[in-house]
């Protein structure tokens, strides 16, 4: 990090007011001092140039015919929370200035003023923001060497080392992020890292399994709901949104919800804001939403359950997480972990993996992916009377199927056709001594056939 970077540009500062002969001083004046003006005329167009210029100051008038300075600040805080603003007040607004910095604006200078006056505050301004942006981007700095140290989620394989990296890349953005995959392969691990990675690590982190509840109880849980919408509801209820405002809210199986639920979530992520259940007036929310899935929601849109537009609003960043039987890599490093957090949580000695066990944890496809496997050991764990682990104490299912083509190599990653097809070849093989008429019969080929492909694969 070089915090000299920050201080090296010079201030933007986003002048707003309706009269062109202030701008055009104002303009002049920043500009000799040191600062990058840029000028909107009236609070509507402050507001509209607000976003792409994302200005370190804001200057604004408090009376202007559309839209108000004070309205402006609170745009100003939308896009940027440490944004000081300052406001330039009449007499007759001055109350409304002096609430505006109850309510978080940085200054108010009284008209008419002195240009010195008003250079003095926009220094401070401006310091002010270099502190903030400076401490913000240490302690993300801070909190990247903490995450790779002792909270990367474990994996060593060439595709889960690219989710993380996808994932730390998308985390210090504000991104709506749609996490996929099979059920147990990490999503609300990696939800949980991206959280902890992002400006908002230390603000509040809610989730919600949206497959858990019927439509009305999810809304309500959602968006909150005013006493009196419904039956039960008895008093004013904050919605999950509102209550992670600041931090992060991970809608867990969002291709559960229903038509209904879907909309209002597309309002609240287009619009930043919520309508509690039985309320009139929108509440608007500060909250990163990640979203995970184990459903192929571009195959629901077409089937027409779930809706395009919520889709691409939720999908700006996809992070796929692929099934642990296409990473065997991991499952070491994993099976690893699992037995050190078992043996710290029972305060028993460490158990290690006889050579069988790690064999057979590697042929099998793990259909339950990481859960699954952190099952199998937890039970494992239990079942072994010594130090070492042996295949017996694996449930069933999972030496029993030892021999599974798919994983027989041991690819780490998506194994080719070819390569499925040679390794169930030879496990046909193993099964029939290797006997290669039997094993063409197994196979359902021709005898020739199979002399083929071994000579292709050179082991006639
Ligand atoms: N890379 C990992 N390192 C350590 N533990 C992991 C990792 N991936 C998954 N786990 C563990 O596996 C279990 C399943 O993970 P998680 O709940 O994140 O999966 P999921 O994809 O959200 O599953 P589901 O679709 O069923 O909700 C959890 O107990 C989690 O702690
Ligand atoms: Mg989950």
């Amino acid at each position: 990090m070089t915090p000299a970077t920050a201080t090296a540009a010079p201030p933007r500062v986003l002048i707003v007011d309706d009269e062109t002969g202030i701008l055009d001083s104002l303009r002049i004046l920043l500009r000799t001092e040191g600062f990058e003006p840029h000028v909107a005329q009236g609070g509507r167009q402050g507001l509209e140039r607000l976003p792409e210029l994302r200005p370190d100051i804001v200057l604004t008038d408090v009376r202007m015919p559309d839209v108000s300075g004070v309205q402006v600040l609170s745009g100003a805080r939308q896009v940027d929370p440490e944004t000081p603003v300052i406001l330039m007040t009449a007499q007759a607004t001055l109350q409304s200035a002096v609430q505006a910095v109850n309510e978080g604006a940085f200054y108010y200078i009284q008209k008419p003023f002195r240009n010195d006056e008003l250079i003095a505050i926009l220094r401070r301004a401006a310091e002010h923001r270099r502190l903030r942006v400076e401490n913000q981007t240490l302690k993300q700095e801070i909190r990247r060497r903490d995450a790779n140290e002792a909270r990367r989620p474990i994996g060593r394989s060439k595709s889960w080392l690219e989710v993380l990296r996808l994932a730390e890349t998308v985390a210090p953005t504000d991104s709506t992020v749609l996490i996929t995959g099979e059920s147990g392969t990490g999503k609300e691990v990696i939800a949980r890292y991206i959280h902890e990675l992002s400006a908002r690590g230390d603000q509040s982190f809610l989730s919600i399994n949206c497959g858990a509840l019927p439509e009305s109880l999810l809304e309500s849980e959602l968006f909150g709901h005013v006493k009196g919408s419904f039956t039960g509801a008895v008093k004013d209820k904050t919605g999950l949104f509102a209550a992670a405002n600041q931090g992060t809210f991970f809608l867990d199986e969002i291709g559960e919800t229903t038509a209904s639920t879907q909309v209002k979530l597309l309002r609240v992520l287009q619009q930043r804001e919520v309508i509690p259940v039985g309320a009139t007036e929108a509440v608007s929310v500060d909250t990163r939403v990640l979203a995970a899935t184990n459903r192929d929601l571009e195959e629901e849109i077409k089937r027409g359950s779930f809706r395009a537009d919520l889709f691409y609003r939720l999908n700006v960043i996809a992070v796929h997480l692929p099934p642990l039987r296409q990473r065997a890599d991991d499952i070491p490093v994993l099976a690893q972990s699992f037995l050190e957090a078992s043996a710290a949580a029972r305060g028993d000695t460490l158990k290690e993996l006889g050579e069988d066990t790690l064999d057979a944890l590697m042929a099998y496809s793990w259909p339950g992916n990481v859960r699954e496997l952190e099952n199998a050991l937890e039970r494992a764990v239990i079942l072994s009377a010594g130090n070492v682990i042996t295949a017996d104490a694996l449930p069933e299912r999972v030496t029993a199927r030892r021999a599974e083509p798919l994983v027989a190599e041991r690819t780490p990653e998506t194994p080719t056709l070819e390569a499925i097809e040679r390794a169930y070849i030879q496990w046909v093989l193993r099964n029939e001594g290797g006997n290669k008429s039997r094993a063409a019969d197994m196979l359902g080929i021709d005898p020739s056939t199979l002399y083929r492909k071994l000579a292709r694969y050179g082991e006639s």
